[in-house]
């Protein structure tokens, strides 16, 4: 993958965490996935006055991507105003194993500041409750 496709995921996250509804944490998320046929969605988080009905920036652009056909993703960036980068949160990993690429998926997370860091979702997500899962019971 080219560097030039980095840029553009991290351009989306970035833009798109400008559209983050955050009246109770101020904490405003960006992501951009990018599917395994090229295309790329975006999601923001949207927080709820009952907060655990608000979901993740992540979350949400796996819905959308889902809703227009998108099922395997093979990159994703994160973009938020935290000092340092931030990992996804725990049911954003679970929901990331679900529609991986079966090459494993690259997670980046930036500020604003233009730190970074990277992680395959394998070392977020070692052991995770799959699919198969389901069939050892
Ligand atoms: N949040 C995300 O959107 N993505 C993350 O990776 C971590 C947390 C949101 C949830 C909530 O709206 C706010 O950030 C503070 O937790």
């Amino acid at each position: 993958m080219t560097a030039d496709v980095w840029v553009e995921l991290e351009q989306a996250a970035r833009r798109v965490m400008e559209q983050a509804y955050v009246p109770y944490s101020s904490f405003r998320v960006g992501a951009a996935v990018r599917g395994e046929d090229g295309s790329v969605v975006v999601g923001c988080n949207v927080e709820n006055a009952s907060f655990p009905a608000g979901i993740c920036a992540e979350r949400a652009a796996v819905a959308s991507a889902v809703a227009r056909g998108v099922r395997r993703f093979t990159h994703v960036v994160i973009a938020t105003e935290a000092d340092s980068p931030t990992p996804p949160c725990g049911m954003c990993r679970q929901v990331f194993v679900e529609f991986a690429t079966s090459g494993d998926l690259e997670i980046l997370s930036v500020t604003r500041d233009g730190a970074s860091a990277r992680w395959r979702l394998a070392q977020l997500a070692p052991s995770p409750f799959t699919t198969d899962s389901l069939s050892h019971h």
